[in-house]
């Protein structure tokens, strides 16, 4: 029985969560696969209520979880960071969710490509260091010495930056660090899910020929790991990336991408791939708790009116039951959500007639039927 954390959320967060966990149950009635579900009242309604986030007992209680299944937060009324700070931010910092997996599929006919090429990019983002790691700070005429405490799981770094400013200028600057331990299990995650879908290699991208020290340490620790696992290793600068994400996205299996780099590519994937309807991402910590979502917001414009895709939320369970060692339903997962694209059955988004709660009832189905 694997005990699972809903976090539905605001706007179209609950509207799609509630069609995953009906594919769940689906899942549940035909596999060994068995679940409970207990729902943590999170986002803007309970913040406006109350001024409360998450108390700490709910933060301990998630703790204790096999999964969180997370819907979208975000709402008009409240200032925006707010609740991604309070509650996303520090979901991710608290759990030590250090790989942020984003797949970029062809989900045909939605991909706005020319050409047909038939891909299944598998990102994996490093979620907690590089140039994202908050180390930065001001120089202005007169203050030549900055502080900045950089607060890990798995260390503490002080720097102490010390600094003859021309009096006659300002200056602004923000640290991107990474560190061997971070990069270490960073890569063997990296090699370790290569080899689990089958891929010979993973693709490191960075800009090893600019940002020499964290990159070139990076590349280093990448081919030791390289040898280790007997894998494959190639290196892509993110400019040529971007460019070969475009025109030749099916030469690409698994790709570790730094944090900063991995903000961007993966929202290039995210509409190469067909759009905020079909994304989904893990936030993972291999040896703790793990949270999956859509990648979209509450998309306040569609709220309650049924017009939600929910098949990216059904995409997130899917990665869930992957994390939960369900493989075999993990397949049957994907055949049903290509199988509603190919037949139509899809919302308004994707050109098709369909509501939220009847494409939720097609994959809950086709999952049955596929007993
Ligand atoms: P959004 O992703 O909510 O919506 C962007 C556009 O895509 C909207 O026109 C929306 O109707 C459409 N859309 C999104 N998901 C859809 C779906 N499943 N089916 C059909 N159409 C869909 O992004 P937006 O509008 O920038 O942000 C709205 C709120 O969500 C903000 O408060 C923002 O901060 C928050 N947000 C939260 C995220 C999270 O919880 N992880 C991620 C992104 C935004
Ligand atoms: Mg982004």
């Amino acid at each position: 029985m694997k005990h699972l954390a809903i976090l539905a959320g605001d706007g179209i967060g609950p509207e799609v969560i509630r069609e995953g966990l009906k594919v769940l149950d689906a899942v549940a009635e035909i596999s060994s696969f068995q679940y409970d579900a207990e729902e943590f009242d999170i986002g803007s309604e309970r913040y406006l209520r109350s001024g409360e986030l998450i108390r700490d007992e709910e933060w301990d209680a998630l703790g204790k979880k096999d999964a969180i299944y997370f819907g979208a937060i975000g709402d008009p009324r409240v200032k925006p960071g707010i609740l991604e700070k309070g509650i996303l931010l520090t979901m991710r910092a608290r759990f030590d969710q250090y790989i942020n997996l984003r797949p970029v599929t062809s989900w045909h006919p939605y991909v706005p490509l020319k050409k047909h090429f038939d891909f299944d990019i598998h990102f994996l983002r490093e979620n907690t260091e590089d140039f994202y790691i908050g180390a930065g700070g001001n120089l202005r005429p007169g203050e030549m010495r900055s502080r900045m405490k950089v607060v890990r799981g798995m260390y503490t770094l002080d720097l102490d930056l010390q600094a003859q400013a021309d009096p006659e200028d300002e200056f602004a600057f923000e640290i991107g660090v990474l560190s061997r331990k971070g990069v270490e299990r960073f890569a063997e995650y990296s090699f370790r899910y290569a080899a689990a879908r089958g891929d010979d290699k993973v693709t490191l991208v960075d800009k090893a020929n600019v940002c020499s020290q964290i990159y070139g340490m990076q590349r280093e620790i990448f081919q030791e790991k390289a040898a280790e696992h007997g894998m494959g290793l190639d290196f892509m600068y993110v400019d040529a990336m971007a460019m070969a994400m475009i025109v030749r996205p099916q030469t690409f299996g698994t790709v570790a991408v730094p944090n900063l780099f991995g903000d961007i590519l993966t929202d290039l994937g995210a509409q190469l791939q067909g759009g905020l309807g079909m994304g989904a991402s893990g936030n993972i910590n291999p040896s703790g708790v793990s949270m999956f979502e859509p990648i979209h917001g509450s998309a306040p414009d569609i709220a309650g009116q049924g017009k939600a895709n929910p098949l990216a939320a059904v995409l997130a369970a899917k990665m869930m039951l992957d994390q939960l060692g369900e493989a075999e339903m993990v397949e049957v997962l994907q055949k049903a959500v290509r199988h509603s694209l190919d037949v139509g059955a899809v919302t308004a988004d994707l050109g098709g007639k369909l509501n939220t709660v009847q494409v939720g009832d097609a994959i809950a189905d086709y999952v049955r039927n596929s007993r």
